[in-house]
C-alpha cells in the first residue's frame, strides 16, 4: 500500500515539474499509459488471491482516480496559465492617450486671399480668374510690354518645353495675375458690345504666380491679387481711396504708415509702388503693390475707347501681406510645408 501512495506522490510531483501539454500527456503516460505504473499494478491484480485482490483493487482504483484528479488539475492549471500569458502579451493600455481626430487649418496665405476677397466684396468687386499657363500674349504684349523688356527674359520668367523637349512657343507661367485684366476687358467689350454704354468693370482676381526669385520676399511660386476698376470718371484718387481704405481694414488700423513711391509700368500711366511701413528693429518699407492708372494702348488693345473710359489697377502681393500681419520675416516659409510653422496660424 504504501507502494500505491509513493506511485500517487510521484505523479503529482511529475506533473507539477511540467509546464506544456506535451510534457503533461508524456507524464501522464507514465502512470496511466498501456506500461504505466498503475496499470501495471492493475494487472498484475490476476496473480493474488480472491481476498487481497478485493481490497488490492479498491485501493488502486482509489490511486488511479487520485492520479486522473491530478492530471486534470495540471491541465486546467497549464492552459490557465497560456491565457494569462496570452492576455498579458495582448493587453491594451487603456490609459494611453487616444490618437484623437486630425483637425485641418487653412493655410494662412489662404486666409489672407479669402480675407482680401471678403473686404473688396464689400465695395463691390467681383472676384475673376485666369489660366497660370499663359500666353506670351496676353502676359506681355496685351499689356503694351515691348519684345525686349527685361522681365520676358529667361532670368525672371518660366518657360515650358513642349514634348520633345523643345522650348514650347508662345506659353510661359504667367508672371503677374494682370492678363487676367486684359482677358476680363476683351470678354466684357464683346459681351456689351453694341451697346450705348458699357457698365463698370471692377473686379478682383487672386491666383498663383510664377518667376526666377527667391529670397526672404520672393518665393518663385507667389500669389497676387489683380483689382480693376474701369468706367467712366474713373481716377487716380479713387484708387488712392480704395486702397489707403482696404489696407486700414485689412490691418485694423487707422494709423498705418503707407506710402505712394512713383515707379514704371508698361500697362500703367502713371503708376506707383505701394509700400508699406513696418518695424524690424528700425522701421523699414515693404513692397506691397504696384499700381496706376489703365495705360490707354491696354484698354485700346482691349477695344474700350480711352477718350471716353479710365481705369485704375493693382496688383498686391498678398504673400507679403500675410508676413506683415503675421510677424513673419521669411516669406519662403509659407511654402515650405513645415507644420510646426503652419500650425501656428491655426
Ligand atoms: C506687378 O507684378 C504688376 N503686375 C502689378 C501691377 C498690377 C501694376 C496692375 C500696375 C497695375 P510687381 O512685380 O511689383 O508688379 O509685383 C507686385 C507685387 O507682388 C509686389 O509688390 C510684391 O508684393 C509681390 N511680389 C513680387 N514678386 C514676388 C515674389 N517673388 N515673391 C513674393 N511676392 C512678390
Ligand atoms: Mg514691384
Amino acid at each position: 500500500m504504501q507502494d500505491i501512495d509513493r506511485i500517487v506522490q510521484e505523479a503529482r510531483a511529475a506533473f507539477a515539474a511540467t509546464d506544456n501539454p506535451d510534457a503533461l500527456e508524456q507524464a501522464k503516460a507514465r502512470y496511466l499509459g498501456k506500461s504505466g505504473r498503475i496499470t501495471v499494478l492493475l494487472k498484475e491484480l490476476g496473480r493474488l488471491a480472491a481476498e487481497e485482490k478485493r481490497k488490492a483493487g479498491a485501493a488502486i482504483n482509489q490511486a488511479k482516480a487520485a492520479v486522473e484528479a491530478a492530471l486534470t488539475g495540471r491541465r486546467e492549471a497549464i492552459k490557465q496559465a497560456a491565457l494569462s500569458a496570452r492576455l498579458a502579451e495582448e493587453a491594451l493600455d487603456v490609459t494611453l492617450p487616444g490618437r484623437g481626430e486630425a483637425q485641418g487649418g487653412l493655410h494662412p496665405v489662404t486666409r489672407t486671399l479669402e480675407r482680401i476677397e471678403r473686404l473688396f466684396a464689400s465695395i463691390g468687386f467681383t472676384v475673376a480668374d485666369g489660366p497660370e499657363i499663359e500666353t506670351d500674349f496676353y502676359n506681355f504684349t496685351a499689356l503694351n510690354t515691348p519684345e525686349d523688356h527685361p522681365a520676358r527674359s529667361m532670368h525672371d520668367t518660366f518657360y515650358l518645353l513642349d514634348e520633345g523637349g523643345r522650348l514650347a512657343e508662345g506659353v510661359l507661367l504667367r508672371t503677374h495675375t494682370s492678363p487676367i485684366q486684359a482677358r476680363y476687358m476683351q470678354a466684357h467689350v464683346a459681351k456689351y458690345a453694341g451697346q450705348e454704354t458699357m457698365p463698370e468693370i471692377r473686379i478682383i482676381a487672386p491666383g498663383r504666380v510664377y518667376r526666377v526669385d527667391s529670397d526672404a520676399t520672393h518665393s518663385p511660386m507667389f500669389h497676387q491679387v489683380e483689382g480693376l476698376w474701369v468706367g467712366e470718371n474713373v481716377s487716380f484718387a479713387d484708387l488712392k481711396g480704395v486702397i489707403a481704405d482696404f489696407l486700414r481694414r485689412f490691418f485694423e488700423t487707422d494709423d498705418l504708415k503707407v506710402r505712394f513711391r512713383p515707379s514704371f509700368f508698361p500697362f500703367t500711366e502713371p503708376s506707383a509702388e505701394i509700400d508699406v511701413a513696418f518695424t524690424h528693429g528700425a522701421q523699414r518699407w515693404l513692397e506691397i503693390a504696384g499700381c496706376g492708372m489703365v495705360h490707354p494702348n491696354v484698354l485700346t488693345h482691349a477695344g474700350i475707347d480711352p477718350e471716353r473710359y479710365t481705369g485704375f489697377a493693382f496688383g498686391f502681393g498678398p504673400d507679403r501681406l500675410a508676413m506683415l500681419r503675421y510677424g513673419v520675416n521669411d516669406l519662403r516659409l509659407f511654402f515650405e510645408g513645415d507644420l510646426r510653422f503652419l500650425r501656428q496660424f491655426v
